[in-house]
């Protein structure tokens, strides 16, 4: 594929020109879509033409451009996140309706937490992520089972690297983390308090497949001072458990 005069290939352009836009900023002209994305004007422009006659991107009544329903089309129909969110949506629901706050179900995505599914109820607690929002794995309740559970590569990659505090009870230290990885282990689920906003508490199981490796981590964010930890952990359990059946059952690859 053609390079770039900077060395960075189409495909990568095309991906700084999709990750140009976000929760915040759905949709944008054709001048922020080239700043944002570090390129100059002309190749943007380019390509966002290109990305508006496939249907990739779209444009709207006052000629912003915005991600293309079809992007989310080809996106969603082949992805493993579909059917993973598939398999746990029915036991992801019966604990949302039990505790009446968040639920998502997150995978390890890019030494990052990915959320693939969320369900919520109006006057649940504060929550920072959303759908397709991404959470730093040292600083949340699943990030930390994901890592607790995940690679020793993994571990030792995270743990080398800054820890940067994300709220006033985010662990910055790395043989903090450490220990705290291992009762993670031991317990077999995480609680996190006021990691990210002091007003949450985020509570997590892992999710195995049928040999037993970690595939995603199940949690719910709750109020900090949460009365209900046992009963939401005991629904946790359950739910990741019947998660890992229907995974074994409809022959889900998850990795
Ligand atoms: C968590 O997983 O610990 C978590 C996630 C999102 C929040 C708060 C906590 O807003």
């Amino acid at each position: 594929m053609a390079n770039s005069e900077s060395g960075d290939s189409m495909v990568e352009r095309v991906v700084r020109i999709l990750g140009a836009f976000d929760a915040g900023r759905t949709d944008l002209t054709a001048s922020e879509v080239a700043r944002r994305a570090g390129l100059p004007m002309s190749s943007a422009h380019r390509i966002v033409g290109d990305l508006l006659r496939t249907g990739l991107l779209e444009r709207d009544a006052e000629g912003r451009v915005r991600i293309g329903m079809r992007l989310w089309e080809l996106t969603t129909r082949g992805s493993r996140a579909l059917a993973l969110r598939q398999a746990a949506l029915p036991a992801m629901e019966r604990v949302q309706g039990e505790i009446g706050e968040h639920v998502q179900l997150c995978v390890l995505d890019q030494d990052e937490v990915l959320v693939i599914e969320q369900l919520s109820a109006p006057d649940a607690v504060s929550n920072v992520t959303t759908v397709a929002g991404r959470l730093p794995l040292h600083a949340s309740s699943s990030g930390q089972v994901l890592l607790a559970f995940g690679r020793q590569a993994l571990r030792s990659r995270v743990l080398a690297r800054p820890l940067p505090a994300i709220g006033p009870g985010t662990i910055t230290d790395a043989n903090t983390l450490a220990r705290r990885l291992e009762t993670i282990r031991r317990d077999g689920h995480a609680v996190l308090s006021g990691s990210i906003e002091s007003v949450a508490t985020g509570i997590s199981v892992p999710v195995t497949d049928r040999a037993g490796t970690t595939v995603a981590a199940l949690s719910a964010v709750v109020p900090t001072a949460w009365a209900r930890e046992r009963e939401t952990l005991a629904a946790l359990r359950a739910a990741a458990a019947s998660v890992s059946d229907a995974i074994a059952d409809y022959g889900i690859l998850t990795h």
